[in-house]
């Protein structure tokens, strides 16, 4: 590892607000700059909004706002979530930050100086949702942008341009410059593909609206704007501050780029070429992960599928939450979330095979050695001991790769040779014969190896692993890392504490899963005599209670015009409060067979949408008899 480490996020653009998608980037930086930091690497990661452009502009003026204030909100949101879930950026940055628009405008200028912009007419098929030029031949059938879909717009302006054509063969030669400079390698050869059928000049400013960075003075020229992903890519170099103060630029250059997979070309072209004319040392490495997608489906706002990251990581633990990002999905594929996959893994890896060795060790520590555990040398388990170090011995690299699955997959080996080993060698039986010795060296073999693994965990898991830390008496430090890891020491006592349970056991699906919108499956119209077979009438809520032992459940008496109130379990009681139904009326799926929930008797279901922020009943717009049909 290089003694300085620089990550960055992709900035997110304000006109969305914060879901999984967004924050598994961020936590994928937050996990190598705390990797960086516990192996000693002064340490800088940047993260923050992109607030400029079109479609900025366009979102606050369908809300009424001005830009800016428009941004401030979002932005504020953004920020907001990466403190609560203690994202250990050391700057969040704002394209409207005083000092990024003066480094853009320094780096305009420089371009502009050594020839490399130039003015000149252009006309092309612009997205403005992805704020990209596409060629006719690019164009999907109906002129809609391949990227997302959208319908394009002809745009035809006079415009200064980069000359990124000049740039080509360099790229190339920078491909091949290092195995990891893309990351995962296989995207590599897509991007070297699209450079080598030619580069075409790029429009770097635009005359169609205002919002956004101004040329700089010297080029005066008062009409344009700088395109915004010229004013967004430069974030990475005016952070450290580059064209203003650039005392942070000992970080310079990044050690990696943090992004998504539809933002690759962006940062392996566009991005390296500027640099080039700006004369400054190109990334060490892009890195591209994969789309968390909802059903098969790109998880976004415009598509109303969004999981709120918020929501999951108060319902299952934050850390749980990172663990199972990183764990499910290979670096650099897709994944789609399911809540069923999340509870496994909570279950079966971090309360079973995680949770349940240290509360054994601690419990036999406690038991049999009153909390102190040690043992004169290591003679035993000779061969666990060669396992787990030659497993640690690769972690580093899988890390530093980003195959944080593969990291995560072998570290938690370590922790079933643990397991196994107390299985086998029935410390409760040689208790009984006496063999206190035994059992003791036994524990502290357990105790490293938690040792151990709480420090590989540390840069996943920071809270959890401080925990394990504090029951079995060691610090996560730069220190006790090198020895225990790098030195591959083994220890020989451990000073054991109580401590709570580790991870909780998740019995039932905490927060009700967010169907994906029609538009977004691929083909499931059905007939309107389908439809028509659920009769879906309104009711007025009579009574609610509570189920016992849930809470998320409400028991609901409704009238839905009928001899007697239905009776309908609902999942609905994390979203409202119990005397505020009660006179509502509702929608309900009235002709459903019963079931039984927790035992209850449930003849319909209440109709509500949900989309990730919440959950709303849907209710008549106006009064209506009880027992009107929905149509
Ligand atoms: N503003 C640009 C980035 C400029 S970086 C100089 C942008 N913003 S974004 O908000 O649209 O996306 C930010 C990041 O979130 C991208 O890396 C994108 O890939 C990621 N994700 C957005 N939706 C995603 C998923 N559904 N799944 C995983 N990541 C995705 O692009």
């Amino acid at each position: 590892m290089d003694r300085r480490f620089y990550v960055t996020s992709p900035i997110y653009y304000v006109n969305d607000v914060p879901h999984i998608g967004h924050a598994y980037s961020t936590i994928i930086c937050d996990v190598l700059a705390r990797g960086a930091r516990l192996r000693g690497a002064k340490t800088y990661f940047l993260t923050g909004t992109d607030e400029h452009g079109q479609k900025i502009e366009q979102a606050a003026e369908a809300r009424g706002d001005k830009p800016l204030a428009f941004a401030n909100r979002i932005s504020a949101e953004f920020k907001a979530l990466w403190d609560y879930f203690g994202i250990s950026y050391d700057r969040f940055l704002r394209t409207t930050d005083a000092d990024h628009i003066q480094g853009v405008q320094k780096a305009f200028e420089k371009m502009f100086a050594n020839g490399d912009i130039y003015k000149g007419e252009f006309e092309g098929n612009y997205c403005v949702s992805c704020e990209t030029f596409w060629t006719s031949t690019q164009l999907l059938e109906g002129g809609v942008c391949p990227d997302c879909g959208k319908p394009t717009s002809v745009l035809k302006e006079e415009n200064y341009f980069f000359r990124l054509s000049k740039y080509q063969d360099r790229l190339l030669e920078w491909y091949e410059s290092g195995e990891d400079v893309i990351l995962p390698r296989s995207r590599k050869n897509e991007v070297v593909r699209f450079v080598r059928e030619g580069l075409d000049d790029l429009s770097i400013t635009r005359t169609n609206f205002e919002w956004g960075i101004k040329l700089p003075e010297s080029v005066n020229d008062a009409r344009h704007v700088i395109y915004v992903w010229l004013d967004a890519l430069m974030n990475y170099a005016t952070a450290l501050g580059w064209g203003t103060d650039e005392r942070l630029m000992e970080f310079w250059p990044a050690s990696v780029h943090v992004i998504g997979k539809d933002i690759l070309r962006f940062h392996a072209i566009y991005w390296p070429a500027f640099l080039m004319s700006l004369d400054l040392p190109l990334p060490k490495c892009v890195a591209a992960h994969g789309w968390w997608t909802k059903d098969g489906a790109k998880m976004s706002k415009s598509k109303g599928n969004v999981i709120s990251p918020k929501e999951v990581a108060d319902s299952y633990g934050y850390e749980q939450f990172c663990y199972f990002l990183l764990r499910d999905v290979p670096f650099g594929q897709d994944g789609d979330y399911a809540q069923k996959a999340f509870i496994d893994r909570i279950n079966s890896d971090l309360a079973n095979d995680l949770g349940n060795l240290l509360s054994r060790l601690l419990g036999m520590g406690k038991k049999y050695f009153h909390n102190i555990i040690k043992t004169d040398q290591l003679r035993l388990f000779e061969e666990e001991r060669r396992e787990t170090d030659a497993i640690i011995a690769q972690l580093d690299a899988l890390f530093d790769t980003l195959q944080f699955h593969r990291y995560l997959e072998e570290l938690f080996k370590i922790f079933s040779i643990a397991n196994k080993l107390i299985n086998d060698f029935k410390p409760w039986d040689k208790i009984k014969k006496n063999e206190f010795a035994a059992v003791g060296e036994m524990l502290v073999f357990v105790g490293n190896i938690l040792a151990k693994g709480a420090l590989l965990l540390a840069p996943v898991m920071p809270k959890k692993s401080e925990q394990i830390a504090l029951a079995i008496g060691i610090s996560i430090d730069i220190k006790t890392r090198e020895r225990l890891i790098e030195k591959g020491e083994w220890d020989t006592s451990y000073d054991l504490s109580d401590s709570p349970v580790l991870f909780a056991r998740v019995e039932k699906p905490a927060v009700i899963e967010n169907e994906a919108p029609l538009a977004a499956k691929i083909d499931n119209r059905i007939s309107i005599d389908d439809f028509l077979k659920t009769e879906i009438v309104v009711g007025t809520i009579v009574d609610v209670q509570e189920v016992q032992k849930s809470d998320s459940l409400f028991v609901l008496q409704i009238d839905l015009g009928e001899a007697q109130p239905r009776q309908i379990v609902s999942g609905i009681r994390k979203f409202y409060d119990r005397r505020s139904l009660i006179g509502l009326q509702v929608c309900v799926a009235g002709n459903l067979k019963s079931v039984n929930i927790m035992g209850i008797k449930s003849d319909g279901m209440i109709l509500a949408a949900t989309d990730g922020s919440g959950l709303r009943l849907i209710t008549p717009e106006g009064s209506m008899a009880n027992g009107a049909r929905v149509r």
